[in-house]
């Protein structure tokens, strides 16, 4: 088969791209590398940088492609509240355009990364896919407009489309810029440097944190099942985890107490998140292999950044 990835230089796509071309699929991604890096893609990938609102570059890239992943966005909540129009430009605008050449192209399939976030403050925990959403973040929204333009551009152009929401995915090589770094590498940095982990809020508040092999696995099966054409589907872990809760499996991960800080007049975002993936597990039959555990020690254990020689490694 063959595969278009947008943003496949990021986090996620960099992944899914490696993992494709390494089952026999021929890959090709196009990222600007506002946030990727193309270093770490294998080499039988082929490579384009160009933004995915750039129409007659995707023209040239989609001959012959059968599923397109688009992934390319912009992906910071708090930044999103800044900077709204280049959220609604590059997010928006890049799926529309996505759309657009795919329609003439005749590609079959576009499976989108969306997101959990959608789901903002939800009393009923676990979220399945019925719920109402609650847009916090341009971010946010930028996200389900891009689901509703996939699904209804494809009902008009002939394209089948589906949209994961993603909920907080996590594993090597995930970026850590210095503004608005992800939890998961930024607790893992500071604790492992000795420095101070600074939670938001009461450290009360929880998430569903599902490690990327897993996320990479539900993104291939989108691609290829039948009869999941327009749908909506949950990846997360299933487990609920505080952020209390995920600095002490931090900490015995690491083997070293966390010096952990808390700013209570910042917020914490949501009270609770956790993903029902039922429905996933129905129509991909998803079921996640890494507990966090077991993910967070794949991530020290096959990120660079966190091999430092001189952090102990408690006997087990
Ligand atoms: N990581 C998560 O927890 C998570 C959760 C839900 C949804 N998602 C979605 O999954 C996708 C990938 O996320 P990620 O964590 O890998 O983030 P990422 O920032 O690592 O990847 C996004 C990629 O898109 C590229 N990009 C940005 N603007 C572009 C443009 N105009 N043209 C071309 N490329 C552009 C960036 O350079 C980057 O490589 C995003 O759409 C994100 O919204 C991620």
């Amino acid at each position: 088969m063959n595969y278009l990835i947008t943003g496949g230089a990021g986090f996620l796509g960099r992944h899914l791209a490696n993992k494709l071309v390494a089952q026999g699929h021929n890959v090709r991604v196009i990222d600007d590398l506002s946030a990727g890096e193309k270093e770490a893609l294998d080499p039988r990938i082929l490579f384009t940088r160009g933004d995915v609102r750039d129409q007659p570059k995707l023209w040239t890239l989609l001959h012959d492609i059968h599923v397109v992943y688009h992934l390319a966005a912009k992906v910071s909540l708090p930044q999103s509240i800044l900077y709204p129009r280049e959220y609604n430009d590059v997010n928006v605008g890049g799926t529309v355009t996505l759309m657009e050449a795919m329609r003439s192209l005749g590609t079959r399939r576009v499976v989108l990364a969306s997101s959990g976030t959608i789901y903002g403050d939800q009393k009923r925990q676990p979220v399945d896919e019925q719920v109402l959403p609650d847009l916090r973040t341009p971010y946010a929204v930028s996200k389900l407009a891009s689901e509703h333009y996939i699904f209804t551009l494809g009902r008009h152009y002939g394209i089948e489309a589906v949209a994961l929401r993603i909920f907080n995915a996590y594993g090597p090589g995930q970026a850590l810029p210095p503004a608005y770094p992800p939890v998961v590498p930024q607790f893992l940095d500071r604790i492992l440097r000795g420095g101070s982990v600074v939670v938001f809020g009461t450290g009360k508040q929880t998430r569903d944190y599902v490690y990327v092999e897993d996320v990479v696995d539900a993104l291939i099966t989108a691609g290829e099942r039948e009869g999941i054409d327009g749908q909506v589907i949950n990846i997360g872990s299933g487990v609920e985890t505080s952020v209390e809760e995920l600095i002490a499996l931090m900490e015995e991960v690491i083997g070293r107490r966390a010096h952990v800080l808390y700013n209570q007049e910042q917020s914490g975002g949501v009270r609770r998140l956790v993903a029902d993936i039922e429905k996933a597990e129905k129509l991909l039959g998803y079921r996640p292999q890494w507990s966090l555990e077991e993910g967070l020690r794949e991530t020290l254990r096959r990120d660079p950044r966190f091999q430092l020689e001189h952090i102990p490694v408690r006997e087990r």
